[in-house]
């Protein structure tokens, strides 16, 4: 055994489907997954099934989230450049703006540039503005970052290409972070033969050469976010699958076995104890100002071997591209302020002991 003791985690990407989707996940068993994860705070997408674009909207969703959630909780804010006058309401409750650039769940995307350009400037906070932008999408959103810097989160980062034209940007002095998934830096797309309709999700799996650049060049990711996307395994397995996969109980344990360096060597023993707080502690909580906690934190088994089964999962959508992965390092303990709310597999706290975090900006 060797316990270790980590600062609270937090996910900077998560989808929790509440309200709209709750057959998917809901707020109670998100957040219940989050903390068997060993995350503290997760930062939740606006994609619902009716996108938060409205104040109003927010307003509904953080009073039910607050009456449910075991971890804190911030919220995102979407826009598909129709919504401009909300973002004065809004301001003071949200994390950032998120903008769709690209097709994926739920229908929610802007691909008119003026309307890009337009809602770019007219979110003047100080708070992030993340991007879901591939392919051609991903050079557009630098080239307005270059005519009107302010702070941009690019997320899931998944090829060379892109790791390669953020690096660019950053020396260039732009004021961009950027964000990788945990099946981005574990799979390739030669696991979608076993994977099948599990391992699609947006962006997609990529090449092992795409994997290697990105352990290549840990120094320059920003923060692991897990893109947690939950869908039933009966939709993903229908004619017409949705795109995305549960990540919050899987990414620290791959983090910490890549660490230890058991995973088919894909983490090329690059991984260390201080990245781990680096990417999911110091970095996200300083890009969406987010104050933290001492007496949050998240106690580890760094020996403890044990295998990711479906069935021992908290998301209710039961299922991980990672199912049957052997892990070694375990979350054992997890602390809200001071207060123990997991251990051992078992959830202690109850629902709506979770905040809602807003940005300290
Ligand atoms: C996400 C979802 O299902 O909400 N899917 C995905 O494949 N990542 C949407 C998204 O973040 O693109
Ligand atoms: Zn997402």
């Amino acid at each position: 055994m060797s316990m270790l003791t980590l600062p609270g985690l937090i996910d900077p990407h998560v989808h929790l489907r509440d309200p709209g989707q709750t057959e998917k996940e809901d707020f109670f068993t998100g957040t219940a997954a989050a903390l068997a994860g060993g995350f503290t705070t997760v930062l939740d997408m606006p994609n619902n099934k009716v996108p938060v674009t409205t104040a109003e909207r927010l307003e509904e969703k953080i009073k039910s989230a607050r009456e449910k959630v075991v971890c804190d909780v911030g919220f995102y804010f979407g826009s598909m450049g129709e919504n401009l006058a909300e973002f004065a309401k809004i301001s003071s409750k949200v994390m950032g703006l998120k903008l769709y650039l690209n097709h994926t769940t739920g229908d929610f995307l802007i691909n008119h540039k003026p309307t890009l350009l337009r809602t770019f400037v007219e979110f003047t906070d100080k708070k992030p503005i993340l991007f879901h932008a591939e392919n051609e999408t991903f050079d557009t959103v630098l080239d307005i970052l270059r005519e009107h810097p302010r702070p941009i989160h690019l997320c899931h980062l998944s090829t060379s290409y892109e790791l390669k034209r953020v690096i660019e940007a950053k020396k260039k002095g732009l004021p961009v972070t950027c964000g990788v998934t945990p099946h981005h830096l574990f799979l390739t797309k030669e696991d979608e033969t076993s994977l099948g309709t599990l391992g699609m999700m947006k962006p997609p799996l990529q090449s092992l050469r795409d994997l290697d650049f990105l352990w290549k060049h840990l120094d320059v990711i920003d923060v692991i976010e897990s893109d947690h996307a939950p869908h039933l395994l009966s939709e993903k397995q229908s004619d017409t699958p949705f795109f995305g996969v549960p990540g919050l109980e899987t990414t620290l344990p791959l983090l910490l076995t890549a660490v230890n360096d058991k995973l088919f060597n894909r983490a090329q023993g690059k991984l260390t104890i201080d990245d781990i707080i680096r990417l999911c502690h110091t970095n996200p909580a300083r890009i969406f100002h987010i104050q933290v906690d001492p007496e949050t934190k998240t106690e580890v088994d760094l020996d403890e071997e044990w295998t990711v089964e479906n069935k021992n999962l908290l998301t209710k959508c039961k299922w991980s591209p990672f199912d049957g992965w052997k892990m070694r390092g375990r979350v054992k303990k997890v602390f809200l302020r001071g207060k123990k709310v997991f251990e051992d597999g078992n959830l202690l706290a109850k629902p709506g002991s979770g905040k809602i975090v807003t940005s300290q900006t």
